[in-house]
């Protein structure tokens, strides 16, 4: 278990899939398209497929090589696409990118994994991908910015902590974290890719109550682990949050960038 549970990664996906940027996904779309239906696309950190998911209907006639270190969520994957001509799943540590990952393809994805890696593995994968001209589409990837309609006095102080936890080893060493999409745009524009970029800002409702009520354990529990906060103001805020998420919208930013060459 990598500790993405699929009750997290299932309730996120409707959240995702409103909030990818319209135009990046259709570029993404016709930079494999172009060259008919038998191109192959990887998916870095596939979870369950969502990214597959996503771009469909069009990708439900590409080949994909779908790369987790989760065996779970693989088999979860490959149970719920259920084209196992077309869909093949691949454990693998993406901390030890390699090149036999990229063997013949045409475009590389990778949803909610950017802000979990570092500085090194951008550096490594884009040279990866340029040494062979493979594109890179990336979604929703957190971007420090959270806020709610009905304020807490506490917010700012526990989304700083949220996001310094963030920045904490998540396995690629030093995670970036918030900062990533400068740091991948700059790292993109030196190996000589074409960078476009947008926003997926997650808006949600009380209607996504659920949703707001893992974002905010989830956010909690990490604010706690840096004992930047006084305990009782944490629980407050918590207490609160949870109390408030039918009732109170919340925005949480992403950002979107598709590298082409
Ligand atoms: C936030 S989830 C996103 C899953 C999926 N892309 C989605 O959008 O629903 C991050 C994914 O990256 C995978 N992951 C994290 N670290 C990894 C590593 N070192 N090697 C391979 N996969 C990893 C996790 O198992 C998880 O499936």
């Amino acid at each position: 278990m990598s500790g993405f549970d699929t009750v997290w990664l299932d309730l996120r996906e409707p959240a995702d899939n409103a909030a990818r940027e319209p135009d990046l996904r259709r570029s993404a779309i016709e930079s494999v398209t172009a060259d008919g239906n038998g191109a192959t696309v990887v998916d870095l950190g596939c979870g369950t497929g969502s990214t597959v998911r996503a771009l469909a209907p069009q990708s439900l006639s590409w080949h994909w090589r779908l790369v987790d270190n989760d065996l779970q969520l693989l088999e979860e994957a490959a149970n719920r696409l259920d084209m196992p001509d077309q869909v093949k799943c691949l454990q693998a540590d993406l901390s030890q990118l390699g090149p036999e990952l990229f063997t013949d393809a045409k475009l590389v994805t990778a949803s909610a994994l950017f802000d979990l890696v570092s500085a090194e593995f951008l550096e490594r994968l884009l040279h990866l991908l340029a040494k062979r001209d493979i594109g890179l589409y990336t979604a929703l990837n957190y971007d420090g910015v959270c806020s709610w309609e009905i304020a807490h006095e506490a917010d700012a102080l526990v989304v700083e902590a949220f996001n310094a936890h963030q920045r904490r080893d998540k396995g690629f060493g030093p995670a970036l974290g918030p900062t990533a999409e400068p740091v991948l745009s700059r790292l993109a524009e030196r190996a000589g890719f074409k960078v476009l970029t947008g926003q997926s800002t997650w808006q949600l409702g009380g209607d996504q109550a659920e949703l707001q009520r893992h974002f905010i354990a989830g956010l909690a529990n990490a604010a706690a682990e840096t004992d930047r906060l006084d305990e009782s103001v944490l629980e407050d805020w918590r207490r609160m949050r949870l109390e408030m998420a039918s009732r109170s919208g919340c925005k949480v930013g992403h950002w979107d960038m598709l590298l082409l060459r």
